[in-house]
């Protein structure tokens, strides 16, 4: 078995980062930070993963500086003094276990319900006002709100960096505010901002280049991005290769170190006429460094498990290996198999496969 695996535990350079192996921590919203500070059980949980054998944690979802970023008061925030001081922490724990960590940095756009936050009268951001397709539920961002949350992204790559992290996600994915600056759905700007694939891509860009400008060359910065939004799973923002490539070619221009496809499953083709999954086009069309991500060891998607309705068996990962090995993506996303079971990895390596723990929906309700 442990012959088959090499591949997954082949040492990758990301920018100039060393990374151990090709597996990396898909970020995952625990809401275990009461006010938005990570104490030092969210340090031990990512200090056991790095711990297990995990190449490289993406942390949480975790919110710029802006009042209406977040979704949950439990939900960690990068911003102010304490709350920085918490994820030093983490990072310290971190790299004493040998391990990588980049934060992911998110603002919720209106996919937040303000009704369960503090501030529930402070309306939601986003490009249109819109919730999901035709749902208004604000005003539009202004161009000068736009670009002071540009500015914000930025502060917090360069909090990132100057905390000892070792890049930055940013998230780009699922329906949140970057996404719905991608989405026609719910991006209907006439501005600079909206309209063609390529303005509705400028938030982005902007961001992106703002956070290489704040941080440097080397500072390796990920893009998370999905077809799929939780508004609507069947949505799509290319439905062609070559639509994907318009939307890509801008990200990559502004500087963008690595891709992070997000899909439920990872076996899935995602256009007709090719195996290729998301992670393999994006390599494919922008010779940058892809992840992939979805269901892998796992047998179901996560969507269920996230409503706490279902567990999860298990799936070959022989497939998986053969697509690292020829190269289709670079790096491999874990999401509820390392939630549940931090040594995952090493028990992965070391062929203790009888030893690997189920994922149980029911590990979502504590931090082990
Ligand atoms: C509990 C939970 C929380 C999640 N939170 C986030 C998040 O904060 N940011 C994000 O980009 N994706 C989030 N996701 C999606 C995961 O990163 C990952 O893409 C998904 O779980 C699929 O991977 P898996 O099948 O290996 O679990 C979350 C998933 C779960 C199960």
């Amino acid at each position: 078995m442990s012959n088959d695996l090499g591949v997954l535990f082949s040492p990758y350079t990301l920018n100039k980062l060393q990374l151990a192996n090709r597996i990396v921590m898909a970020p995952m919203t625990r809401e275990f930070s009461p006010d938005g500070i990570p104490g030092d059980d969210v340090a031990a949980y990512y200090r056991r993963r790095a711990e297990g054998g995990t190449g490289l944690i993406i942390t949480e979802g975790t919110t710029i500086n802006d009042p209406v970023a977040s979704m949950g008061e439990n939900i960690p925030v990068f911003h102010g003094e304490q709350a920085l001081a918490g994820w030093q922490h983490v990072v310290n724990e971190v790299h004493a276990a040998g391990g990588k960590i980049f934060p992911q940095l998110w603002h919720t756009g209106t996919a937040r319900n303000p009704a369960k936050m503090k501030n529930s009268d402070v309306p939601s951001a986003s490009p249109s006002g819109l919730q999901a397709p035709g749902k208004k539920v604000s005003e539009p961002l202004t161009v000068k709100e736009i670009e002071h949350l540009i500015a914000s992204f930025a502060a917090a790559a360069a909090d990132a960096q100057r905390l000892g992290f070792d890049g930055i996600e940013i998230h780009g994915a699922h329906g949140y505010l970057i996404d719905q600056f991608f989405w026609e759905g719910l991006n209907q700007r006439t501005d600079a901002f909206g309209g063609s694939m390529e303005n509705r891509g400028r938030f982005a860009v902007e961001i992106i280049k703002a956070s290489r400008a704040a941080t440097g060359p080397d500072f390796p910065i990920v893009l998370r991005y999905s077809q799929w939004k939780q508004q609507d799973f069947e949505a799509r923002l290319a439905e062609t290769p070559e639509l994907l490539e318009q939307f890509l070619a801008p990200l990559v221009e502004a500087g963008v170190d690595a891709f992070h496809c997000s899909t439920r499953r990872y076996w899935e083709p995602e256009f007709a006429g090719s195996d290729l999954n998301l992670a393999g086009w994006t390599k494919k069309l922008t010779g940058k460094t892809a992840i992939t991500v979805g269901s892998v060891g796992l047998d179901a998607d996560f969507i269920g498990a996230i409503a706490m309705q279902e567990s999860s068996g298990t799936r070959a990962i022989d497939d998986l290996l053969e697509r690292l090995d020829k190269g289709e993506f670079d790096l491999v996303a874990i999401g509820r198999a390392l939630l549940q079971d931090a040594q995952w990895p090493r028990k992965l390596r070391e062929g203790r496969l009888d030893e690997v723990e189920s994922f149980d929906a029911k590990s979502l309700a504590s931090l082990a």
